[in-house]
């Protein structure tokens, strides 16, 4: 815009400063050329602002928006070239309408991992109920990224903001403290999976260790320091062999990476709360199950497979014994999640500093009826009116457990935690969900 004013100005003093044009040929002749030269400015002017456009138009960050609707999330390599996804008024904004409250005695959650399938669920509930929700996630490729870009298209509609970038960036998460007084973290964020751990054990150690000391730093320098929850997994009981799991068993023999760095996170929880007072629960996850899951899981690659008519592996433990888990259906995860939120008492330190004792727990949180996997797989069979071509195979030791089974006596007493759906039920729910966005229209299709 500054380049039309001079020009302008220009324009304008023509008249009074004749001087500056030769009088030696006719006014009508002076007009043509004057008139000439004007247009022929204006069309360098027009080109000139058209370049700089071009050029701040391409230069400009995407705006967290845009970028996350249109972007071609699988190509990661695309993403690491561009400009930082997060700042600026426009997301400082978003941000803060996301986590704004909008019903009485609400509380305000930051919710890592919210493009993941726990985080989406638990991060609509608490939307649906009128807490404040802010989601942050960094897409990364694990599993299939465009199925996470659908998750967070998902939460848009719903009104949750779900900010891109990682929990081992400290800048990035003061940043959000300073802008949203948080009353709670959902901590969800984390490298799952249990033998992907051998591919890339550094991508464990990154999320679930280096990021979960990075949240806990930022959470006890925050003031007020809020309640956290986060996610543990029924893999501590690792070659735990007493059934059902209890709380109070014993987790130091864990059989992956991943459950030692669950492990690890139990014990740097208990560090957290002894020296700085946050109020700390941690949850043991059993087998979590259902719609918009998790395509690394069993039920979802078999029923997959099924329909592709490719054979699928069943592993079968020593003896011929079973190998079993007790599947857990994502709404009662959910349940379980809020109710972790609202029972959280007050963490007692601020800006980095005990007052006094704070409140530390752990719970499981399963179905308490462990299924065997050949169960599931005739529940899938029957669901999908197709027979599935079994492999049976000895089940490596490469980080699974044999059998896991929850006593869920503490979170039923402490929370109201009561499991409500049966495996054949929830997986009726997740085929339904699978047909609808895998359907020929494209992933789009599904909501
Ligand atoms: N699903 C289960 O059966 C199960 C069982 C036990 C425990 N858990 C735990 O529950 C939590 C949620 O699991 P889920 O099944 O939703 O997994 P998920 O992989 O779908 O969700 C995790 C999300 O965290 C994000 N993430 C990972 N590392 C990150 C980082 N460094 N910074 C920012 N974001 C990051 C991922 O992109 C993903 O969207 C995890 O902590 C997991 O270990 C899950
Ligand atoms: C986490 O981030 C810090 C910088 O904030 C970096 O030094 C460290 O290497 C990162 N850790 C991991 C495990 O990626
Ligand atoms: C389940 O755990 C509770 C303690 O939380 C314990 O009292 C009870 O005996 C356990 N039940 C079984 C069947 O192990």
């Amino acid at each position: 815009m500054s380049q039309l004013k001079p020009l302008s100005s220009h324009l304008d003093s023509i008249p009074s400063t004749p001087g500056k044009f030769k009088m030696d040929k006719s006014p009508y002749i002076h007009r043509l050329r004057y008139h000439f030269s004007l247009a022929k400015l204006s069309f360098w002017c027009f080109l000139f602002l058209s370049l700089i456009l071009i050029f701040f138009y391409r230069a400009a960050p995407p705006n967290p928006n845009s970028a996350s609707q249109s972007s071609s999330s699988s190509d990661p390599s695309r993403r690491s070239l561009q400009t930082p996804t997060w700042g600026g008024p426009n997301w400082e904004k978003r941000v803060r309408s996301s986590a704004r409250i909008r019903s009485r005695n609400g509380i305000c959650v930051l919710v890592t991992g919210a493009a993941g399938f726990v985080g989406t669920h638990v991060s609509a509930a608490l939307k649906r109920r009128g807490d404040g929700v802010l989601g942050m996630d960094n897409f990364n490729n694990y599993y299939d990224p465009t199925l996470k870009r659908a998750r967070q298209a998902l939460l848009e509609r719903t009104g949750v903001f779900v900010v891109e970038g990682d929990i081992n960036d400290s800048v990035l998460l003061k940043k959000l403290f300073d802008v949203v007084a948080f009353s709670h973290v959902m901590h969800l964020a984390a490298q799952a999976g249990v033998r992907y751990a051998m591919e890339n054990p550094t991508s464990y150690v990154h999320s679930n260790i280096a990021g979960l000391v990075s949240v806990l730093e930022v959470c006890k320098s925050a003031n007020p320091q809020p309640a956290i929850v986060w996610a543990s997994s029924s893999s501590v009981y690792g070659l735990n062999s007493k059934v059902p799991f209890s709380e109070k068993d014993r987790t130091d023999q864990p059989a992956s990476l991943y459950a030692a760095t669950k492990k690890a996170g139990e014990e740097i929880a208990h560090t957290y709360n002894h020296i700085y007072g946050l109020s700390i629960t941690g949850l043991r996850f059993f087998t979590v199950y259902g719609p918009w899951g998790r395509p690394d899981m069993a039920y979802f690659f078999f029923t997959r497979d099924i329909l592709k008519g490719k054979s699928i592996p069943i592993f079968e433990a020593p003896n011929h014994g079973t190998v079993a888990r007790d599947f857990t259906y994502i709404d009662d995860i959910v349940k379980g999640c809020l109710a972790s939120l609202d029972t959280a008492e007050k963490s007692t330190g601020s800006g980095g500093k005990k007052k006094g004792p704070a409140q530390l727990r752990v719970f499981n949180l399963g179905n308490t009826s462990p299924v065997p996997v050949t169960k599931l797989v005739n529940i899938l069979e029957k669901l999908l009116k197709v027979k599935a071509n079994k492999v049976m195979l000895k089940m490596p030791r490469n980080g699974d457990v044999q059998f896991t089974h929850a006593n869920i006596t503490l979170a039923q007493s402490e929370l109201g935690y009561k499991p409500a759906t049966d495996l054949q039920t929830g997986l009726k729910k997740f085929v339904r969900w699978y047909l609808s966005y895998y359907s020929g229209s494209g992933k789009k299709s599904s909501s």
